[in-house]
């Protein structure tokens, strides 16, 4: 895909990330209560779902920008990281206090503990801050990537807010969001990718097999909320729904050191592959192999573009799923 030309962003892929976060990880032999644990040196790195996916994009080498309010020391923090880490950062500045998220790692155990503070409350005035900067990202740019939790004061429309500046600017909108962001959708995504826990919320029906997981999916793009749908199931890869198609991805298999951001990774993967102008299906399959070797990073350590290559190298070809399901 042709690189773009905007003087104000100059980026292909335009992340937004209403509710950013400074994330902390750590390890602690034993969680107990009471007493104090003595923590090994903390990590940090910048967090929420957008800004997740802009860094693996830019890590795939993608032009990628990131429009996030952000407040207080913390957020200057996260804003610097997010810098850091290579993508061009647009930033609304807010009263509040961009919060921490708290992993600990159980080292006896090998379990983990994930502390996720709300957020600060955005006035309307910072949110349409935030909109009027992604409206002069947005312009030139190919892909919009809306993804993560909204904050305490966003109402659960926002989303549809950002799909209508996408289709004003032409940019095409990944979106990755659960529970009432989803359900105040009613045009302008072009991928959704709901896990199929997400799904299942989003029509209220337990989804047990393939074929009504695909009708779910089909359902929410017959109501105009997505023209395609990736839907996640974690070990057992991911399903496509199209319009002329619906195609089986399976997973990757590989040894597991944490499960966190295994579908802002996909996200990311997808959007990159859309964005070098790559078939949907091959996109996806990026996706996967993006999914799969974030799995292999502790904690919200991003992986590298050689983990995601080589795993993109050894994915299996989806299936289509109506060529064996007679
Ligand atoms: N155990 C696993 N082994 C291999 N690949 C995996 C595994 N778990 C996840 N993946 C890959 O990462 C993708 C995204 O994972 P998942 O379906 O868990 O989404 P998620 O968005 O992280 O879930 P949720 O939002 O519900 O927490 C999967 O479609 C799959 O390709
Ligand atoms: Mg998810």
């Amino acid at each position: 895909m042709a690189a773009p030309t905007t003087p104000g962003t100059g980026s292909s892929i335009v992340t937004i990330t209403m509710n950013p976060a400074l994330d902390v990880t750590t390890d602690v032999d034993l969680v107990v209560h009471t007493d104090k644990m003595r923590c090994s040196p903390a990590r940090y790195d910048p967090g929420g779902g957008g800004i997740n996916v802009a860094a693996i994009a830019h890590g795939l080498g993608a032009s990628v920008s990131a429009v996030f309010p952000a407040g207080g020391p913390i957020g200057e923090r996260v804003a610097a990281l997010v810098a850091d880490a290579g993508v061009l950062v647009h930033q609304v500045a807010i009263a509040g206090s961009t919060r921490e998220s708290l992993t600990v790692n159980e080292r006896s155990t090998g379990r983990q503990y994930r502390f996720v503070l709300p957020g600060p409350t955005l006035s309307a005035d910072e949110q349409s801050d935030c909109l009027a900067l992604l409206r002069s990202a947005a312009a030139g740019a190919d892909f919009i990537v809306a993804s993560g939790s909204l904050p305490p004061g966003v109402p659960p429309d926002f989303y549809q807010r950002v799909a209508d500046i996408c289709s004003e600017s032409g940019a095409r909108l990944v979106l990755d969001t659960s529970g009432a962001g989803l359900h105040h959708i009613t045009s302008g995504v072009f991928l959704l990718k709901p896990s199929v826990r997400e799904l299942r919320e989003c029509v209220g029906r337990a989804l047990l097999s393939e074929s009504d997981q695909l009708d779910a999916a089909h359902e929410l793009m017959a109501r105009d909320c997505a023209e395609v749908v990736v839907v996640s199931l974690g070990g057992d890869g991911a399903l496509l729904a199209t319009a002329d198609a619906d195609y089986r991805f399976p997973a990757v298999p590989v040894p597991i050191s944490s499960g966190v951001g295994a579908g802002d990774s996909m996200v990311a993967g997808i959007t990159v592959g859309l964005s070098r102008g790559w078939p949907l299906d091959e996109a996806v399959r990026l996706g996967i192999a993006a999914g799969a070797a974030m799995l292999m990073t502790p904690g919200t350590m991003p992986c590298t573009r050689d983990n995601i290559e080589g795993l993109f190298a050894v994915a299996p070809k989806p299936v289509d799923v109506a060529a064996v399901t007679f």
